[in-house]
């Protein structure tokens, strides 16, 4: 097989490089291991900065997301049983977030690839990706069902990388500089049928440990705890679960946490990465594969956003011009945000979550931090201002 580019992996990244590629006339191949179901279906993050709705609106892919996602114009902070809100318009001239799941964005990036992009191969795995520091870079692959040992190769011009973490293209990166700080504790999730207790997203520090609430829409919401790094979510019931959530959302008024049917359940771990560079000679690195944030930001699907956003107009304008002045200052610019997404994401983990072992000092430092945003308007705008989201490229 032959392509102008080889893209490696079908989450956030690969499909909205593929949608961004195809709307600039380049009809990349994508490569996904798992199935369909797998991807439409994986719960991962649920925040949309105003970023990346706008990028998803001008790429003909935000028509669902518009009719069915939730504008949320703030966030509460929940900490010593009381309550502060974070007004984003106010804070920020205007920008706002919205609540639209990855698994939907993923559905809507699917249907719009099978309808009108280049191949979008399932269950098709990339083993290696070699010649990266020549002009014909290629990926070799196995088709689903193909029997084993059965590889095919795609020729490309160009290689992406956008196989998340776990993927292989990273390691076709020689002599790359890795940064990483893993975190002694995660967060079980869950999924319930039951209407959302508030109206926006509330983060909770409390002496038991951090806790979220989020929602997927008007009747399902998402909560989070935190919990020891290696915990095994069927360790907890549901009635435990409802329970601790109860008490790290205490607050000094009558609000209360509604109950419902938990309909998943799974442990998060946390972790902050990044990979330097992004980029060898033809291969290029979007979202997961260079980096990882702790979910406490939501930047995870936002950072891979201005990747993508940044190579496609790099490809287009090396296809228009034959110039690569725009993919050679790829890494550079991506990283400069990433390194802002890390630090954002680092200071409201360290933030809300209870560190095992942590001093009665370092309790009321953090009661400290959070008793400054809520009274300095400074403190609270650059937490308004990262969490709406950092400037692409
Ligand atoms: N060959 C083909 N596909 C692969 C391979 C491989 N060798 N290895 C991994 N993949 C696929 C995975 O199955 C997955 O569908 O690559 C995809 C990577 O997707 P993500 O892990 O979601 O990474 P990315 O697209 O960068 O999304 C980043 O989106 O869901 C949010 O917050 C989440 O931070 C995450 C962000
Ligand atoms: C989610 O809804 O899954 C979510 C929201 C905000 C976060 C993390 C996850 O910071």
């Amino acid at each position: 097989m032959r392509t102008t580019v080889g893209i490696i992996g079908a989450g956030p990244a690969g499909l909205l490089l593929a949608r961004l590629l195809h709307n600039a006339g380049i009809d990349p191949v994508v490569l996904e291991s798992r199935d369909r179901a797998y991807v439409e279906r994986r719960q991962r993050a649920g925040i949309l900065e105003q970023g990346t709705v706008d990028v998803l609106r001008e790429a003909g892919a935000g028509e669902r997301m518009d009719r069915e996602g939730l504008r949320h114009d703030g966030i509460e902070l929940r900490f010593a049983r009381r309550r502060h809100r974070v007004d984003f318009p106010a804070l920020t001239g205007g920008r706002s977030v919205m609540v639209y799941a990855q698994t939907e964005v993923c559905k809507d990036l699917i249907a719009l690839q099978l309808k009108e992009g280049g191949p979008l191969m399932f269950e098709t795995e990339a083993l290696a990706v070699e010649g990266a520091e020549t002009d014909r870079p290629r990926v070799r692959f196995r088709r689903g069902g193909a029997e084993e040992g059965a590889e095919d190769v795609l020729e490309c011009d160009y290689v992406v990388g956008c196989d998340g973490f776990w993927g292989v293209a990273r390691s076709a990166v020689p002599d790359g500089r890795t940064f990483e700080r893993t975190y002694p504790f995660g967060w079980l999730g869950i999924l319930a049928d039951v209407a959302p207790s508030h109206d926006e997203l509330v983060y909770a520090r409390h002496d038991r440990g951090f806790a979220l609430l989020s929602m997927r829409s008007p009747s399902v919401s998402r909560l989070y705890l935190q919990v020891p790094a290696d915990t095994d979510a069927d360790s907890w019931s549901d009635e435990q679960i409802w329970d601790e959530l109860e008490r790290r959302f205490e607050t000094d008024d009558d609000w209360t946490l509604r109950r419902g049917p938990i309909t998943q359940k799974s442990v998060t771990p946390m972790r902050s990465y990044v990979h330097e560079p992004m980029r060898h000679g033809r291969l290029f690195l979007a979202g997961d594969a260079a980096h990882i944030v702790p979910p406490t930001g939501a930047k995870g699907l936002n950072l891979a956003v201005g990747d993508v956003v940044t190579l496609a107009r790099a490809l287009a304008h090396r296809t228009a011009t034959g110039s690569d002045d725009l993919l050679d200052a790829y890494s550079a610019t991506c990283l400069r945000r990433v390194w802002q997404a890390e630090r954002f994401s680092y200071d409201m983990t360290t933030l809300l979550h209870t560190a095992p072992g942590a001093t009665p000092f370092e309790d009321r430092l953090q009661l400290a931090r959070l008793d400054r945003i809520a009274s300095s308007r400074a403190a609270e705008t650059d937490l308004a201002e990262a969490y709406t989201g950092f400037p692409i490229g």
